[in-house]
């Protein structure tokens, strides 16, 4: 959601932050554009994608500089609503991601002040509060003026003639990079893995001024030490390694991805974190919060806890729970988020916190906000995602909530021994599914031809159902449904017909005979059915479906995992038939920092 970069050093600074930017591009790439001080400051935006601007830009001769990739919130893409911004005399300029509420109110009395604005967006106000704000100093102007604001940021501010960069967050993350003498900002460490393994995280309502040697951060005008950390990322996990799409390599990367989140926990059964209720006492209950496709992992993690833990699990959205949702003593919570920065649900968890209730942060990013704010962390450990469209983060984020349930489960010896053995043969099985790509290709290209999609499932699989549609909306722009199995017949069957396929999730459990039902009605209503079956059930499931794409046999616990994969293919080959951006989809940025 709106990346920002930020140099100052002694290399011409438009060179780093072309490069900073197109590692950050997942975070909004309708516009972007750079601003450098040299002699004097130049600007350079557009509403075009990074490459091309560094293809259009004039060399901009300066060693300080900042850079902004956007995800219009406020103001439509346009070379004009494109950021940095500036103020009247062109001295001041400002690259933001975040939301200022009051920028209209402040926009009017600026105007009325005689400032003139360009744009259309919320972030204009800033270069000119600081500009009337400034009296010598710009740290001190930055912080008069984000006085003024409510809402949230993360800014990098330059002004001309001035060696320092200033910069602040307040609800959207900054991580400074620390060189020799010279240093780096970006919105996330992602950006900096080219130069720099060690990083600091700005907290809540710093302001740090910045130069090539110096670090200084004040928080409420008082200085204060931010610790200095280690990046275990490299530049090689964040680039395609060959891969057509981030999102393909990501998908490959999975076999390892689980051995990873499992890495750490060889023991068997033991507890990642230790869950507890208010005050300490014993957990009754589970709610887990989360968005978007981590919030269907907390969806399955549902069915493991409440099968392996037997206690009850609520699953609510982290967007919805900030309105109204209400939690019991002896309740712990769980957040899940692949990035730690979305905002509804660094909302969600504040929500918890403010109600006593202790929370564990499932993330898979190292000094994330929610790292942060929560009580306990589990790292997912998948390694830098850059694909918009989540896979691995998912996987990985299932591969915690297993173990974590494994490690509390209440179920007896012999049957966790055997889960333990079935979930460390996960990667192998995951393998099993890449190895049958080329059919899935096949298929894709067959689905690439409609409009509209159902995905089905039952019990554990209805989530993975849900995934599955929201991967094929979001990548390949086929509007796609995701329905529990059962529901099909309580409205959507009237869709239901030769140009609407459906795909069924048939797992060897309890839901089984339910599903072949199922099916077999849908035929019935002409629609064409492609089923994802365990190994041994193709020739019966065969005589009743179209196609048929066929999994390696697991627990039915862990059918989730193979299933996912397959609609991952799925979703990506029927994207790549429609020849959609399928790393960069439309509209979408990867790390939504706004409500
Ligand atoms: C879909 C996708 C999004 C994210 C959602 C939450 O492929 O990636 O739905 O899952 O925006 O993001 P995190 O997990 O970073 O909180």
């Amino acid at each position: 959601m709106c990346g920002i970069v930020g140099y100052i050093g002694n290399r011409q600074a438009q060179d780093v932050l072309i490069n900073c930017l197109t590692r950050l591009e997942y975070r909004g790439y309708d516009s972007c554009g750079l601003a450098v001080s040299g002699s004097s400051l130049e600007v350079y935006k557009d509403a075009v994608r990074v490459n091309e601007l560094a293809g259009a830009a004039p060399q901009l001769e300066g060693t300080a500089g900042i850079g902004h990739t956007r995800w219009a919130t406020c103001g439509p893409p346009s070379q004009l609503n494109a950021h940095p911004h500036l103020d009247c005399r062109g001295r001041i300029a400002v690259v933001h991601n975040g939301i200022i509420y009051n920028f209209d109110r402040l926009k009017q009395e600026l105007l009325a002040e005689g400032h003139n604005f360009a744009a259309e967006v919320d972030t204009e106000v800033l270069p000119h509060l600081i500009e009337k704000y400034y009296r010598g100093n710009l740290e001190e102007a930055v912080a008069a003026a984000l006085h003024r604001v409510e809402g949230s940021y993360a800014i990098i501010v330059l002004k001309a003639d001035e060696p320092e960069l200033v910069v602040a967050r307040k609800g959207s993350p900054l991580v400074i990079g620390l060189g020799d003498r010279e240093n780096f900002i970006a919105s996330d460490v992602v950006a900096l893995l080219d130069y720099s393994d060690r990083v600091i995280y700005l907290e809540e309502g710093d302001i740090g001024v910045i130069n090539k040697i110096d670090i200084k951060i004040k928080r409420n005008g008082a200085d204060v030490l931010r610790k200095e950390h280690k990046i275990l990322w490299t530049v090689a996990e964040a680039q395609k390694a060959g891969y057509e799409h981030f999102m393909l390599k990501e998908i490959h990367e999975q076999p390892k991805v689980i051995r990873d989140a499992l890495g750490g926990y060889s023991q068997a059964a033991e507890p990642l974190v230790e869950l507890a209720g208010a005050g300490g006492t014993d957990i009754d209950s589970l709610l887990i919060l989360a968005c978007g496709t981590s919030y269907y992992a907390g969806m399955v993690g549902k069915y493991i806890m409440e099968e392996l833990l037997a206690i009850p699990v609520r699953v609510e959205l982290a967007s919805e729970f900030s309105y109204q949702g209400q939690v019991r003593a002896g309740t712990a919570a769980i957040v899940i988020s692949q990035s730690g920065e979305t905002a509804d649900t660094l909302g969600a968890t504040r929500r918890l916190k403010e109600k006593g209730c202790p929370v564990s942060a499932i993330t898979n990013v190292m000094g994330s906000t929610i790292s942060r704010l929560a009580d306990r962390t589990v790292y997912t450990r998948a390694g830098p995602e850059i694909s918009v469209a989540s896979t691995k983060s998912f996987i990985a984020q299932l591969v915690v909530l297993y173990w974590l349930a494994l490690s509390y489960s209440k179920v007896d010896i012999r049957r966790l021994a055997d889960l333990v053995m079935a979930i460390r043969q996960l990667p192998s099985k995951v393998q099993q599914v890449l190895d049958k790509e080329d059919a899935i290709r096949r298929c894709g290209q067959f689905l690439s031809g409609y409009e509209n999609v159902f995905f089905i499932g039952r019990g554990i699989n209805h989530p993975v159902a849900l995934e599955g549609a929201l991967k094929l909306k979001e990548i390949a722009y086929i509007h796609a449904e995701g329905y529990a199995a059962g529901e099909l017949k309580h409205g959507p069957f009237a869709l239901l017909g030769s140009d609407t396929p459906v795909i069924a999730l048939v797992v060897r459990d309890n839901t089984y005979e339910a599903v072949l039902n199922n099916i077999r009605e849908i035929r019935a209503r002409g629609s064409p059915v492609i089923a994802v079956v365990g190994q041994g059930d193709e020739a019966t499931i065969g005589q009743l479906a179209d196609w048929v794409i066929t999994v390696p046999r697991v627990e039915a616990l862990f059918s989730p995992i193979v299933n996912s994969v397959v609609l991952q293919l799925l979703a990506y080959y029927t994207a790549r038939e429609r020849g959609c951006p399928i790393d960069f989809p439309r509209n979408l940025a990867k790390s939504v920092t706004v409500e």
